[in-house]
């Protein structure tokens, strides 16, 4: 349950998906969105199921969020699939989630791709296990050349250690006198992030109730949305999704400006 100061959204069956759906303005659909998928241990616990089985059945939401982002004409979906930190899980547990993503690639591959659904990876790519790292190449290759839709999956990503390999890749240009620092500003600061040809997320999403960013899109969530839902990620759905798309068209986006 969301606790009593709960400022986020209504509760999950407050409305019809149908009268929801009515409410969304099809011109302000936000261009990107960006989900930490979170909740698939708890989910898997409160059924007395080993938490792989959360993470399982977290990869149908995946499959249920992306085709309402298809229907709404989202352009770009960013999700957190592993973080940094999440090293620090037992290795059984570290495995089956790279288990996962190699069989969801290999399974779901065809189907985005006729889509027209464009895979790519943010994060240290090159430091995952040979298998998911493989996999995941092909399927970037594989769908390189469609537009419909940017998935953008986040893996032994970390928001920290993104600008930090920013600034060491500017400091060498400036070391070897390619750039002059002066001219350093926030564009050129953002050209070396991972998410260089991306726009800002408009809208985070992270189901579970937790109020924390734990280290996603640090920089680039400035002025993102924040939509926190007590839903955990495995029960997340269209409905969930069209919620956060209704809750977002009601919020005032100033950028530290005023109304006029
Ligand atoms: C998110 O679910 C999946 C990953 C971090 C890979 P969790 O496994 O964090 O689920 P909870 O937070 O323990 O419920
Ligand atoms: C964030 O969830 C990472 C992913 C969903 C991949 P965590 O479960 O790792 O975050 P914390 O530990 O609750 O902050
Ligand atoms: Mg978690």
């Amino acid at each position: 349950m969301p606790p009593s100061f709960w400022p986020f959204g209504r509760s999950k069956d407050a409305e019809p998906e149908q009268s929801l759906i009515q409410k969304i303005d099809p011109h302000r659909i936000p261009q990107h969105v960006a989900i930490i998928m979170d909740g698939n241990g708890r989910w898997a616990k409160r059924r007395g199921l080993p938490r792989v089985a959360g993470h399982r059945a977290g990869v149908q939401s995946l499959r249920r969020v992306l085709e309402t982002c298809e229907e709404f004409g989202i352009r770009y979906l960013t999700v957190y699939a592993f973080s940094t930190e999440n090293w620090k899980r037992p290795a059984d547990e570290v495995n089956a989630l790279f288990d996962l993503l190699v069989e969801y690639l290999q399974r779901e591959l065809d189907t985005l791709h006729d889509k027209g659904v464009q895979i790519r990876a943010i994060g240290k790519v090159s430091e995952l296990p040979e298998n998911p790292r493989k996999e995941l190449e092909r399927a970037v290759r594989h769908t390189a050349n469609n537009d419909k839709l940017i998935l953008n999956v986040a893996l032994n990503y970390g928001g920290r250690i993104e600008i930090v390999e920013a600034v060491k890749a500017i400091a060498r240009q400036a070391r070897d006198g390619q750039i002059d620092p002066e001219r350093i500003d926030e564009a050129f600061l953002n050209r070396h992030l991972y998410t260089a040809d991306v726009p800002d997320p408009d809208l985070l999403i992270r189901p579970s109730g937790e109020l924390r960013l734990s280290n996603f899109l640090l920089w680039q969530s400035a002025y993102t949305e924040i939509w926190v839902t007590p839903t955990l990620w495995p029960d997340f759905g269209r409905k969930e999704m069209i919620q956060a798309l209704v809750d977002y068209q009601g919020r005032d986006r100033r950028f530290g400006g005023v109304k006029v």
